[in-house]
């Protein structure tokens, strides 16, 4: 599995620049995937810096560890969801996130790429696409026990495909024959509902991949629901770096930044200002995004934004 486990951590050096990291403070890596962020800040809080790292793929850290293991008790590495991270930081009795928190969102490529797991179409898998191998929910299950109207609204909303009615219709009429087993069964049974457009690029199941492996890991309702508790942990001065590659995360972290950064966010019918004194200073006004370079390297890196804050 190590010699598969290719994976281009997307604007690397940009990420880690935002932590502004140094010696002595404690950071967090929310996602560790293959280890490359959790490399850089390891290596630039040294000697007596600590790095926390979460990942719910037991296979991300088995090779992320064997990767880290230089850099001894300095980092210590957790199987949860970042989800979890308040309240293993208060089982362990620490206050603060004195340095700082960065989430690279989503798939690692080794993730998305590896035939077993069922995040591909070009890999003929059973449907599965759980980031956490130990989680209830696969693809199986949204695709075949999903009401047709939820299908038709996670298509629409996660993948935004246009064909999300006839993709769902189809699905349904199929199951009800058969279940519907593996990556290569769905994807041809998407490509026989939409029409055909030759000048079309990408393959027309992308959308409806990218759709169900959101929903199998409720990716934005996990983001949305840690961010403010995250924050509330940063320690003045502490900064948080989300890198995201899908529009709706883009939009949950612009929103949580922009509330927090205010000096009041009352409504228009509110006599008297009752508002919490503001949490963040926003560091990036626009998102910062891949080089030219880096996107001809990794062309994945085309749809990634990072969005950086710091802890007043
Ligand atoms: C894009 S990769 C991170 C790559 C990493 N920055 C690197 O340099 O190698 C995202 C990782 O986050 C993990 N992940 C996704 N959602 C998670 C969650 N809610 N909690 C913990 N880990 C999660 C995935 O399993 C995946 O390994």
């Amino acid at each position: 599995m190590n010699e598969e486990f290719k994976h281009y951590p997307v604007m690397l050096h940009e990420a880690v620049d935002a932590l502004d990291c140094k010696p002595g403070l404690l950071y967090i890596d929310a996602t560790l995937g293959g280890g490359g962020y959790s490399c850089e800040i390891a290596k630039r809080i040294q000697p007596d810096g600590k790095l926390f790292a979460f990942d719910v793929d037991r296979n991300a850290i088995e090779v992320a560890s064997a990767r880290l293991a230089e850099f001894g008790d300095s980092v210590t590495i957790f199987k949860a969801n970042y989800s979890e991270i308040p309240k293993i930081l208060e089982e362990r009795g620490i206050e603060k996130i004195t340095g700082g928190i960065v989430f690279d969102l989503g798939a690692s490529y080794y993730q998305l790429t590896s035939g077993e797991r069922g995040f591909s179409f070009s890999h003929e898998s059973k449907l599965d696409m759980r980031f956490d191998m130990d989680g209830e929910k696969t693809a199986y299950d949204v695709v075949n026990f999903y009401h047709e109207a939820d299908l038709v609204r996670i298509f629409q909303e996660y993948g935004e495909e246009r064909y999300s009615r006839r993709i769902a219709s189809r699905i349904v009429k199929k199951r009800q024959e058969k279940k519907i087993e593996t990556t290569k069964e769905l994807a041809d049974l998407i490509c026989s509902a939409v029409p055909r457009n030759p000048r079309n690029k990408i393959h027309p199941a992308t959308r409806v991949f990218q759709a169900i492996r959101i929903e199998v890991n409720d990716e934005l309702n996990n983001l949305e629901n840690t961010l403010n508790g995250v924050i509330s942990l940063l320690d003045k001065s502490a900064r948080i770096a989300v890198v995201s590659f899908h529009s709706l995360e883009d939009k949950i972290v612009k929103r949580v930044f922009k509330y927090l950064s205010s000096d009041c966010n009352c409504g228009p019918y509110d006599l008297i200002c009752s508002c919490p004194p503001r949490k963040l200073d926003i560091i990036t006004k626009k998102p910062i995004i891949a080089s030219e370079g880096e996107i001809k390297q990794n062309p994945p890196s085309r749809s990634a934004k990072l969005r950086v804050a710091g802890r007043v």
